[in-house]
């Protein structure tokens, strides 16, 4: 709108659209961590910065069906901004994959997700999970959670680009924003 001077930010991302990623591993993180930190300048909020780490990871990973966000908000796991079916909205700490994730303060990779002792699921085509938390000074604020259908989806290079890619929206936003 002529004159009109609010902050606007309407840069387009059909660079990731049109992305085909690599078939290494290493070599598709590298670019998904590029492009998350694109998709993360001039915006600081947690809100529109979670989502689209969501749907760039979801468009990204290869056998996802749910690549979302909790929160810790009221000493529990609130849902967040997620792609895939919607899911449970409360998860208290020490619970399912996700609040166990957060009691243990560490990664979580979970190969069967039929054999993890309380596993929440939310959507039956799920069989294995990774839950990474995001750590904010020492504090978790929430986890990246992310669910496949085929078993033992996630290994160590998994583990250790999605647990850069938390620590790219550790640094690129302002927790707690939400
Ligand atoms: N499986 C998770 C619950 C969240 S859904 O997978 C989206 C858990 O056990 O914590």
């Amino acid at each position: 709108m002529k004159g009109n001077t609010a902050k606007m930010n309407t840069k387009s991302h059909e660079f990731i659209d049109n992305t085909i990623y690599p078939e290494n591993k290493q070599e598709s993180y590298n670019l998904i961590h590029a492009q998350l930190k694109a998709l993360l300048e001039n915006e600081t909020h947690v809100i529109p910065n979670l989502g689209n780490a969501s749907a760039l990871l979801y468009l990204a990973l290869p056998d996802t069906n749910w690549v979302g966000f909790y929160l810790i908000k009221n000493d529990e796991l609130l849902l967040g901004p997620f792609q895939g079916k919607p899911a449970c909205i409360h998860i208290p700490i020490g619970k399912g994959v996700c609040g166990t994730a957060v009691s243990q303060g560490k990664t979580i990779v979970v190969p069967d997700v039929h054999a993890f002792p309380g596993h929440i699921a939310c959507d039956s085509e799920s069989n294995s999970e990774i839950v990474v938390p995001i750590i904010i000074k020492d504090k978790i604020v929430g986890v990246l959670d992310i669910d496949s259908p085929v078993f033992n989806r996630f290994d160590d290079t998994d583990k250790e680009g999605l647990e850069e890619v938390v620590r790219i929206l550790a640094s690129g936003c302002n927790w707690p924003d939400y």
